[in-house]
């Protein structure tokens, strides 16, 4: 990479309106993160002096998340050389190399703009190309022989003969600081939309007589620009594969990777098994040796080594889960403890609740935690074991190694070691089935003789 000193600059300030969405376009998430906050990563490991975000005025939430980057206004959206424009006073006698990147197509990866930057080497300015089957909606990259750029033409300006050039503009540049103010005052905005394009400026600095060079990028996945929620979800996409090959990588096994969606900031240790059809939401933990088993919903959660989850589990924020704990099938937990060995096999609920080790909690068990205005306690201590059908309603504490029967509402503490049961007795009235059939047979056969 070029040793000379390097500010970035994001153009994040224009309307989005093809988004069709309230949300400002750079704050729209890819794996839970705001993809301008994937293209800042990015930009980070450059290092460059300064990273300049241009933004539309009132974009508090932008300014928020980009931080501690600094953000400048453009005061009004129109174009994309206007946006530059907005950045040139913090750049002031700044000689080194401007990158610009366009804060709609966030995958861009470092090696790709570390060779753009290489690239410019004498060159005025460099353009990151890519060569697309089909280019439509990106501006076309007119070039000579040599590789050096004459012109970008926009689609909307484009003729027919352009238009069916595949050879198109990221929207990546690498411009030589010393001459960019001179350049973008050069552009006008003569064109289909009204607007001042970033676009002219290969044409401007050429009129200069400096060489405007083109960089290619072989993988079409990481210049995808976001315009439409379909192209978001294009990128969705790409970034889950990223993920999910990291993980891999790491020594996480999937069956089935592209049936798992990984957040942002999900942690999987190795050796973890992560059968078909998984999603995890934000902050996951998972510790070695771990079995998730497929359809499971997991977010804000933390499972400790060789814990087995699933299939059909949901582990809703606040769950810890301890070593060697099994979640089966259709149990929820929330907020909740789970001690070292317990066991929570089938079709249960356990919410605020401080869970022992060795704890059996049987199928159809619930914690009544909410009374319709709060949220209570459950405490159970090691060694319980809650029967099926159970009803534990909050505040409520098990202690150590009590039993509580099957079908039973506890509504007091229970004391080490005690049976709690709360049903009623069973009654048995001999013979009572055989009599009921004859008595219903006998009703029928009448009716059927009568129609
Ligand atoms: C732009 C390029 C096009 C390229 C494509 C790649 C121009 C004129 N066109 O088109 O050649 O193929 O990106 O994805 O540059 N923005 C501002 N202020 C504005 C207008 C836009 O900051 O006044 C920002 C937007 O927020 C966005 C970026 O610039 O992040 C690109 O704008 P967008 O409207 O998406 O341009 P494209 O039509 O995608
Ligand atoms: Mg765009």
């Amino acid at each position: 990479m070029s040793n000379k000193p390097l500010a970035c600059v994001v153009l994040a300030a224009g309307q989005g309106s093809r988004m069709k969405s309230e949300k400002p376009k750079a704050l729209h998430e890819l794996a839970g993160l705001p993809m301008i906050n994937w293209l800042l990563q990015t930009l980070e490991q450059l290092l460059p002096e300064r990273i300049i975000v241009v933004t539309a005025p009132n974009a508090k939430d932008i300014h928020k998340a980009i931080k501690p980057h600094e953000a400048i206004i453009q005061k009004e959206p129109n174009g994309t050389a206007d946006a530059l424009k907005a950045a040139l006073p913090a750049l002031k006698e700044f000689e080194g190399n401007v990158l610009v990147v366009m804060g709609d197509a966030p995958l861009i990866k470092l090696q790709t703009l570390k060779d753009l930057i290489k690239t410019r080497a004498g060159a005025g300015m460099t353009v990151l190309g890519a060569i697309m089957q089909n280019p439509t909606g990106y501006g076309r990259i007119i070039i000579d022989e040599n590789g050096i750029v004459h012109k970008i033409v926009e689609e909307k300006d484009a003729t027919d003969q352009e238009k069916s050039i595949q050879l198109v503009n990221t929207g990546a540049f690498c411009i030589d600081g010393k001459n960019l103010a001179n350049w973008l005052n050069k552009i006008n905005n003569n064109n289909a939309q009204d607007e001042y394009y970033l676009t002219d400026l290969p044409a401007v600095a050429g009129q200069d007589r400096k060489i405007t060079t083109v960089c290619a990028t072989l993988d079409l996945s990481e210049v995808q620009g976001c315009n439409t929620l379909s192209e978001l979800a294009i990128l969705e996409k790409t970034l889950q594969d990223r993920l999910r090959t990291q993980a891999m990588e790491e020594g996480v096994t999937m069956l089935d990777p592209t049936s798992v969606y990984l957040h942002y900031d999900t942690k999987i240790a190795h050796r973890v098994l992560i059968e078909p059809h998984v999603f995890f939401g934000r902050n996951v933990t998972i510790e070695e040796n771990v079995i998730i088993k497929g359809f499971s919903h997991i977010e804000e959660s933390y499972i400790k080594r060789n814990a087995i989850i699933g299939p059909f589990a949901r582990l809703r924020p606040g769950s810890k889960i301890g070593e060697e704990v099994k979640i089966g099938n259709f149990v929820e937990i929330k907020k909740s403890n789970i001690g070292n060995r317990s066991k929570i096999n089938h079709l249960a609920y356990v919410g605020d609740t401080e869970m022992g080790e060795e704890v059996n909690f049987s199928a159809g068990a619930i914690t009544v935690n909410y009374d319709g205005f709060e949220k209570h306690k459950t405490i159970i201590n090691n060694n319980v074991m809650i029967g099926s059908n159970v009803n534990l309603v909050a505040p409520l504490s098990i202690n150590e190694g009590a039993f509580i029967a099957a079908g039973s509402t506890i509504t007091v503490n229970v004391p080490a070691d005690a049976l709690a049961i709360s049903r009623s007795k069973t009654r048995t009235i001999k013979k009572w089935a055989a009599k009921y059939r004859k008595r219903k047979a006998a009703i029928i056969k009448k009716l059927k003789e009568k129609y």
